[in-house]
């Protein structure tokens, strides 16, 4: 393995750090409590950490609305709980990557304030001034993508929430400001960043209005009620089509080479990963991005293996197009999508699907990215009320269609709790004592716990327990780990029609892997005695979340039982 650099090898694990532990007892996430779960981290057995927005913020969007970009939002520490923090990361070897936020800043962040206050003010260029919305332009979040200021009877430009103005790129003081803080963590020692949002980062320079002939409220209500394939199609295109001329515009490439001769610049292989499916962000595969999430393999409810193949052959072949090749990273959740457990469900086998995925996303090739909690199987919560929501997306959502379009309050509050991203952030399960062990008895925490942590979704009953889905993931963690074929190895797809199950070869200079996942309730018996690099060999069993009572096997006579997950090395 010692072509490959660390972030080819490593699992990394998203830590949300609002809601992963509590440790002074507010209720609140913070750098004392992640410290604390280092080890835990170490047991679990992943390798870096990517740690969403830790700055200070006002919290429209939970972080992502940074108003300093080198310190530490008080509710998390400080700088020197920071440092602590990096420090025992690194002594037990786990990297840490932070979130790089470049689009906007809060509209709180002294640069904005500076901005705003008048027209001629030596930070007056820094975000995007217009004397009159010139177009139709939307805000992903919250509505019209342009705000009135009265100080400079101007209006700004905001592509997520108003709090959230996009910055002008266009300008070289700008990229300097965020050029120094990029350099102000690196000099720090964090290991590299993953980018938020990059595609947002220019609009059309024509400022060329969309043509869907609805506001973000009415096409998301439009997209709630779809109930034909020809409506929901529209609505499909309508998404596609309304925020195009404020995506993916001309000028990242640049920046992204130079964000990268900065990355560069540092010792110890630093990297990024963008928030981006585009591979042409990864530019000639060694002069952009190092990595960008598959995307289209999470976008689905219902993963089967057809969806997988597909997937896989789009990815890989287009990554080895690029000049310098390109290496592939897959994650299935995060802090903006559903859980893997309710994404991927299907209501009667939820549990065996959140241990195929997970087998998936730790034997495809490339860099897997998983997300806190995923491996206890926490849910999604649907708050109950709407004076609970702190997702402002979710707010803004819920009083426009309640005041504006006379949506029933109840309704409302259903589609509100179906679409914020708070079901998917709230705090982690550490216990079944009260409040999940995240936070004291008594404690008011942030988003409310999901009660269903009593019912064995936390961490500690399932560390004591050996056929949990936490052991399960210990366990996938360790072979993977220990398997240089599933960590390396070429991917070969097997059996390729199969409906029922997804099988593949990882194939590495001296060892082959087979994988098989059985996507259905059917025991399957399986022949791989027509494959020439399985053929005459024996399956010797590394892993399977069935009863095996025998280790080795013919790949003539292979049965697999519904939903298993079976890894076997191909020996001679
Ligand atoms: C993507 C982040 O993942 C999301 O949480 C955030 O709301 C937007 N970017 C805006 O920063």
């Amino acid at each position: 393995m010692a072509k490959l650099k660390w972030w080819q090898t490593a699992v990394f694990y998203q830590i949300y750090p609002r809601s992963f532990a509590d440790g002074n007892d507010d209720g609140i996430g913070d750098f004392k409590g992640i410290t604390e779960k280092l080890d835990y981290l170490v047991n679990l057995g992943i390798d870096a950490i990517w740690l969403s927005p830790h700055f200070p913020s006002p919290n429209w969007d939970c972080g992502y609305d940074i108003s300093d970009y080198t310190n530490v939002a008080p509710e998390y520490g400080t700088l020197e709980d920071f440092k602590t923090f990096l420090k025992e990361s690194h002594k037990r070897n786990i990297r840490v990557i932070l979130d790089l936020v470049l689009n906007h800043t809060s509209d709180e962040h002294p640069w904005f304030l500076e901005s705003k206050s008048s027209r001629d003010n030596p930070k007056a260029d820094w975000y995007v001034w217009v004397d009159t919305p010139p177009n139709n332009w939307q805000s992903c979040f919250d509505g019209d993508a342009w705000i009135y200021v009265p100080e400079r009877g101007q209006y700004y430009y905001h592509y997520f929430m108003k709090q959230q103005p996009d910055l002008n790129w266009h300008n070289p003081e700008v990229k300097q400001a965020m050029w120094d803080a990029v350099r102000f963590w690196l000099d720090l020692g964090v290991d590299g960043y993953r980018l938020d949002a990059i595609g947002t980062i220019f609009e059309d320079p024509n400022l060329t209005p969309h043509e869907v002939p609805m506001t973000l409220a009415e096409l998301r209500r439009f997209t709630e009620l779809a109930e034909t394939a020809e409506d929901k199609q529209l609505a499909e295109k309508h998404w596609k089509s309304m925020f195009k001329n404020q995506f993916g515009q001309a000028g990242l490439h640049e920046l992204m080479k130079e964000l990268r001769s900065i990355i560069d610049e540092y010792e110890g292989d630093r990297m990024l990963v963008g928030e981006d499916e585009n591979i042409d962000y990864m530019g000639n595969g060694n002069d952009e991005l190092h990595l960008v999430f598959n995307f289209p393999l999470a976008d689905t409810n219902r993963i089967t293996p057809e969806h997988i193949r597909r997937n896989q052959v789009e990815r890989l072949s287009r990554l080895s197009q690029l000049p310098m090749g390109g290496w592939a990273c897959n994650t299935l959740s995060n802090h903006d999508r559903s859980r893997i457990y309710t994404n991927y469900g299907d209501k009667h086998h939820d549990a065996e699907l959140a241990r195929l995925n997970a087998a998936l996303s730790l034997t495809l090739l490339g860099t897997p990215f998983l997300y806190n909690g995923e491996e206890i199987g926490m849910t999604d919560y649907l708050l109950p009320h709407i004076s609970q929501v702190k997702d402002t997306m979710g707010s803004w959502y819920y009083h426009t269609i309640v005041t504006e379009m006379g949506v029933d309050p109840e309704e409302a509050m259903f589609r509100t709790a179906e679409m914020t991203r708070d079901k998917n952030r709230t705090p982690m399960h550490w216990s079944n004592k009260p409040n999940a062990g995240f936070s004291p008895d008594g404690v008011t925490t942030w988003l409310p716990i999901n009660p269903n942590y009593k019912d064995g979704i936390n961490v500690r009953e399932q560390e004591l327990n050996p056929d949990s889905l936490l052991n399960y993931y210990k366990h996938l963690l360790k072979v993977r780990r220990e398997t240089a074929a599933l960590i390396e190895g070429k991917y070969l797809p097997l059996h390729e029609t199969s409906q029922e199950y997804f099988a593949f070869l990882r194939s590495s200079e001296n060892q082959l892997a087979l994988i098989v996942l059985n996507y259905s309730e059917k025991r399957l018996n399986l022949d791989f005695s027509d494959t020439s690099e399985v053929s005459g060999r024996k399956l010797h069993t590394l892993f399977s979340s069935g009863v095996r009572s025998r280790v080795d096997h013919t790949p003539n006579k292979l049965t697999i039982a519904p939903f298993e997950v079976f890894i076997a090395e191909v020996k001679p």
